[in-house]
């Protein structure tokens, strides 16, 4: 049997990805998995079929591949693979669609609005207020998100998103502390408080700066953590999502807590989040690596 973990792609989070299927790699191999790594970017899905995967680690990240269209041919050709369906893939993708899904059965995300190039600015101003983000709709590690703080930088922001993506989406901004709750199968790991010095959880402050702090423990009350826990879970659920993943959340100074979205193949680097969560909770990465593996299928 051989595992293929397949990374890179075509997509913006093409390095980011690169990093994380060679840590998932390594782990894999370290364990006396027999593994191997494929870029889909390089060699297509023929050369993968060719390989006769066992079973397949998804450690793409963004469009063409965490998004459901490797999990549909992977369907097709009956290869189990890690992580959510093709469902869930597509869905959490969509970061519009998922706020849609979570409004529909009651659960809190920041009120967005559909952008357009004609936009009425002063109306999306009117109704979400400043500051305010500005995000690609299908986009991943922060690419191509801005936040707003003038009615004037709107149509700037509006701009730089839609050259990640043709959907743009605007969504009220929530003051107060960044969290982050990762699912493996059917357990909720630690949450972890994201704070950068300096204020937004950017590009650079997700993988390439060292002064990013990442709180663990978290520093809510064991209740509150409860209650962060729950939120995550049916978060998760309530968009399809298996195997594993990650929420990121907001808690505004009244202690309410805001879903922003779900990362269905969230990132494996030495930056990243999950294994941070995971060793906190005693689960080393390479433990954490192959219980991703072995809920390939199920
Ligand atoms: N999209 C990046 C990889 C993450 O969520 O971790
Ligand atoms: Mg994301």
């Amino acid at each position: 049997s051989r595992v293929v973990v397949v990374y890179g792609g075509s997509s913006a989070e093409r390095e980011v990805s690169l990093k994380s299927g060679a840590a998932v790699l390594e782990a894999l191999k370290r364990q006396k998995i027999n593994a191997e790594g494929y870029d889909l970017r390089d060699k297509g899905l023929v050369g993968l079929e060719a390989l006769a995967p066992s079973a397949i680690f998804v450690a793409l990240h963004g469009r063409g591949g965490e998004d459901g269209t490797l999990q549909g041919a992977l369907e097709l050709l009956g290869i189990p693979y890690t992580g959510s369906g093709v469902m869930a893939s597509a869905l959490g993708m969509d970061k519009q669609r998922t706020k849609q899904v979570w409004q529909a059965i009651g659960l809190p995300t920041p009120e967005s609005i559909m952008l357009t190039a004609d936009a009425d600015w002063a109306g999306v101003v009117a109704t979400l207020g400043l500051p305010m983000m500005v995000k690609p709709v299908h986009e991943g590690s922060t690419l191509g998100i801005s936040i707003v703080k003038s009615q004037e930088a709107l149509e700037a922001a509006y701009r730089e998103a839609a050259q990640f993506d043709a959907r743009v989406m605007a969504e009220r901004f929530v003051v107060g502390e960044e969290y982050t709750v990762a699912l493996l199968d059917e357990r909720v790991l630690p949450a972890i408080r994201v704070e950068v010095p300096g204020g937004f959880y950017d590009y650079e402050a997700k993988y390439v700066s060292n002064t990013t702090q990442y709180h663990l423990p978290c520093g809510l009350t064991a209740e509150e953590e409860a209650q962060l826990a729950t939120l995550c879970q049916h978060a998760f659920a309530a968009i399809g999502c298996e195997g594993w993943g990650r929420v990121d959340v907001m808690r505004d100074a009244n202690g309410q807590f805001w879903l922003l979205e779900v990362n269905t193949v969230p990132g494996m680097t030495d930056h990243s989040l999950v294994p941070q969560a995971a060793a906190y909770a005693g689960i080393e990465f390479d433990d954490l690596v192959v219980q991703i593996l072995h809920s390939a299928g199920k």
